[in-house]
C-alpha cells in the first residue's frame, strides 16, 4: 500500500486524481488553506512531504488563470515554477516520484499544423506559459523519478472550463463569439488522472520510463468547432434547447481582444505517450459528449 501526497484536489484534475489514485493506497489531499496544502508557502509545503513521507507526490495545483497570469506574472511563477521546484527537490531527497501536469501554452504556435513533439523547442508567448515551462524544466532539473504530462485545453463536469462557460453565456446573452484560428484538443481531465495511475504503475516497475510526456486526446479542433460541438451536444440532451449552432459565431484572434497572447497551433504529438504506455488516447468528441451529458 503506498502513500500519495496530492495538491490541487478541489481542481478538474485534482477532483478526478483523488478518485483515480486511490488504486495505490492512502491519498492525502491537503486543502489549499490548509497546514501544507498552499504552494504559496514554501516552507509549508516541503514540511508536508517531509512530515508525510509519501511514495508519490502528484501535482494537480497551478496558477491557471492565463490572462490573470499577465498582471501577476510573480504570482504564476511562484505557484507554478518555484512551488513544483521545491516539491520536486524534496521528492528528490526522499526518494519519492513527483508526478506534475504542464501545458501546450509553453509552445508558440507557429508550425503551421504539425503537433509539438516532447523535443521541440518551447517558446511560451505569455506569462502563464513561461511559468509553466519553467515549472518542467525544474521538475527535470531537481527530481530523477519524475512524471510530466503537458495536456491541453481540460475540461471536466467538476470545475471551471471552455465548455461551462460557453453554455452559460449562451444561455445568458443567446449568442457569442468564439476564435476560429486557433487550434488543439480538448482533454478530458477524468481521462488524465486514469492515464496518470497507467503510467506511474509502469514507472514504479521501470525506472527508466520516467520522463516528460504529452498526453491530449485525439484529433483537433478550434476554440469554435469546441464550441459549435458543445452546443450540438447540450441541444441534443435537452441542456440548451431553442439555441440555433449559428448563435456561436467564429471571430479572427486579430479581431478578438484577449489579455494574454495565446498559440495558434496547440496541437501535441502524443506519439511518445502511444509508444511507451501502449495507450490509445480518445477522440476528443467522446469525453466532451459524457461531459455535457454529466452536465445534463
Ligand atoms: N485548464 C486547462 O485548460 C489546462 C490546459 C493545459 C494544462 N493544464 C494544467 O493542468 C493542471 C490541472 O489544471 P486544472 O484545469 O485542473 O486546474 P484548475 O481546475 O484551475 O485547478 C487548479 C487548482 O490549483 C489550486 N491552487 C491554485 N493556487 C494554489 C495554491 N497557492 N496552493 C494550493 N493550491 C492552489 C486551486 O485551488 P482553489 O480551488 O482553492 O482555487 C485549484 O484547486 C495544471 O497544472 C494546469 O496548468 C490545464
Amino acid at each position: 500500500m503506498l502513500k500519495i501526497l496530492l495538491f490541487g484536489k478541489n481542481g478538474q484534475l485534482g477532483a478526478e486524481l483523488l478518485r483515480s489514485l486511490a488504486v495505490f493506497g492512502e491519498v492525502i489531499a491537503p486543502e489549499r488553506g490548509q497546514s501544507g496544502g498552499d504552494l504559496a508557502n514554501a516552507a509549508d509545503i516541503r514540511g508536508a512531504v517531509l512530515r508525510v513521507m509519501p511514495d508519490i507526490v502528484v501535482n494537480a495545483a497551478a496558477f491557471t488563470d492565463v490572462d490573470a497570469a499577465e498582471g501577476q506574472p510573480d504570482i504564476a511563477r511562484a505557484i507554478n515554477a518555484d512551488a513544483p521546484a521545491l516539491l520536486a527537490r524534496s521528492c528528490g531527497e526522499t526518494g519519492a516520484w513527483f508526478v506534475h501536469y504542464s501545458s501546450d501554452y509553453v509552445f508558440d504556435g507557429s508550425g503551421g499544423t504539425r503537433p509539438w513533439t516532447e523535443d521541440d523547442p518551447a517558446r511560451p508567448l505569455n506569462a502563464y506559459g513561461l511559468s509553466k515551462l519553467l515549472g518542467d524544466q525544474s521538475v527535470m532539473q531537481n527530481c530523477a523519478r519524475h512524471l510530466i504530462f503537458r495536456t491541453s485545453w481540460l475540461y471536466a463536469a467538476h470545475g471551471e472550463n471552455f465548455a461551462k462557460k460557453i453554455l452559460r453565456r449562451l444561455r445568458k446573452d443567446g449568442q457569442l463569439t468564439v476564435v476560429n484560428d486557433q487550434f488543439g484538443v480538448p482533454t478530458a481531465a477524468n481521462w488524465l488522472a486514469d492515464l496518470t495511475v497507467v503510467a506511474l504503475a509502469r514507472v514504479l516497475a521501470d525506472e527508466r520510463l520516467a520522463g516528460l510526456y504529452h498526453a491530449a486526446a485525439a484529433g483537433e479542433t478550434s476554440w469554435h468547432g469546441y464550441a459549435c460541438f458543445v452546443v450540438e451536444q447540450a441541444q441534443k440532451t435537452g441542456l440548451l434547447a431553442g439555441v440555433p449552432i449559428n448563435a456561436v459565431r467564429p471571430v479572427a484572434s486579430t479581431a478578438y481582444e484577449q489579455t494574454a497572447r495565446r498559440p495558434m497551433n496547440s496541437r501535441l504529438d502524443t506519439s511518445k505517450l502511444r509508444r511507451t504506455f501502449g495507450l490509445n488516447p480518445p477522440d476528443w468528441q467522446v469525453g466532451v459528449a459524457n461531459v455535457v451529458e454529466e452536465l445534463a
